[in-house]
């Protein structure tokens, strides 16, 4: 984010071109890698994702008038709404995040002015490293900051994840939103997703989080994403029948599980026990990497990838393809595919003395069993959303 960041010059100078001034402020969020703990945020899991430096990035400055101009340094589009109101649109569609940020902050009351924006990304999009999740809480910050109020760190992430769920339409949890807002340097996140209690775990020192991309581009809306949701839900009401006081998954232990299965059809039992399991591995990775155990710590990275490949069937070949290629390098402490799944990215934790012999064999692997080339992303733990007055 400093001054002689290229991106950043690049798109200040695009601001002026475009908006014929300068911009007042610059605003950042950035994406995420969830390191363990997946579909479970929205059954009141724990999840531990660490946000990464890669962002989404906005010039802004207010405007009279209750009209948001947004324009995307990516698409090369700009689209103009109202505060009040705007339509859902189907063309320069990413600027439904914006729309549905505006939405929520006038639902909550929250005073809005009207403002400029220039807008790019170093967030791969549609790649499951929450570039949707960046793009609506940097907005929700630059609507912040425009209108000089106060909102309260978790409100914001809450706003998002509404905006996300109302407007764009995936039945997404709070995970993503939450760690752009409140992550800090260096440091893994860990959510307890039912009280939005949070406490930073840092991140070893001698390890690299990478992150492979499959280059499988999934798309949340109409993925398997909102059916599991429901899967999970029908699970929790048949358990409820014999155990009333439970409110999600959250609740259940595995000997519960275990003892109640034959409540459940056989999809219904996989679903929850992934669920479950998947808490289990949290709390106990969470302890490990407190402890510095880091091959515990990676074990449980493979089972989780397991987990969600059997029992919750959102990984895909491509996806196993590169899990399967990280464990052959002697460096690599964990792999597991990462986000909704259906495609999009693993995340791995590598020596970092073994980063580069990781890269070519992963890539040069990939390229023979796929005939597709994946990215590689070496990402360092950022911190979340910042704004900054020019
Ligand atoms: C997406 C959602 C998150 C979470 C993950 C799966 O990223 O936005 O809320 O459910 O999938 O763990």
């Amino acid at each position: 984010m400093g001054k002689g960041d290229p991106v950043r010059n690049s798109l200040l100078r695009k601001f002026q071109e475009v908006f014929g001034r300068p911009a007042a402020w610059w605003v950042q969020a950035p994406g995420r890698v969830n390191l363990i703990g997946e579909h479970t945020d929205y059954n009141d899991g724990f999840v531990f994702p660490a946000a990464i430096d890669r962002y989404i990035q906005m010039a802004v400055a207010p405007r009279d008038g209750r009209e948001i101009r947004a324009y995307s340094a990516d698409f090369g589009e700009m689209s103009t709404f109202p505060l009040e109101d705007p339509p859902h649109v189907a063309t320069a569609s990413w600027s439904n995040y914006l729309r549905g940020v505006a939405v929520q902050f006038r639902r909550r009351g929250i005073p809005m002015k009207g403002m400029d924006v220039a807008l790019s990304g170093t967030v791969p999009v549609g790649a499951g490293l929450s570039s949707s999740a960046a793009l609506e809480v940097a907005t929700a910050e630059a609507l912040r900051v425009v209108a000089g109020v106060e909102l309260d760190r978790v409100e914001t992430a809450l706003l998002c994840q509404a905006a996300e769920r109302e407007f764009v339409g995936v039945q997404c949890g709070i995970m993503d939103q939450f760690v752009s807002v409140l992550a800090e340097p260096g440091t893994a996140l860990f959510i307890d997703c039912r009280d939005l209690s949070y406490r930073t775990v840092p991140l070893a020192d001698g390890v690299s989080l990478v992150v492979c991309d499959s280059k499988v581009q999934r798309k949340l809306e109409s993925s398997a994403y909102n059916q599991r949701r429901r899967e999970c839900e029908e699970a929790t009401a048949a358990l409820r029948r014999v155990l009333p006081d439970i409110r999600a998954l959250r609740d259940i232990t595995t000997e519960q599980l275990e003892t109640y299965r034959s409540l459940l059809s056989d999809v219904l039992y996989r679903r929850a026990r992934h669920v479950v399991t998947e808490n289990e591995r949290v709390l106990r990775a969470v302890e490990l990497l407190g402890r510095g155990n880091l091959e515990a710590f990676g074990s449980l990275l493979y089972a989780s990838h397991m987990s969600l490949r059997q029992d919750y069937e959102v990984s895909c070949r491509e996806l196993d393809v590169l899990v399967e290629l990280a464990g052959r390098v002697s460096g690599t402490l964990g792999a597991r595919m990462t986000g909704a799944g259906f495609g999009g990215c693993t995340v791995n934790l590598v020596r970092d003395t073994a980063v580069e012999e990781f890269r070519t064999a992963v890539t040069e692997g990939y390229r023979e069993a796929t005939g597709m080339d994946c990215a590689v992303y070496v990402c360092r733990p950022s911190g979340g959303v910042l704004s900054e007055r020019l």
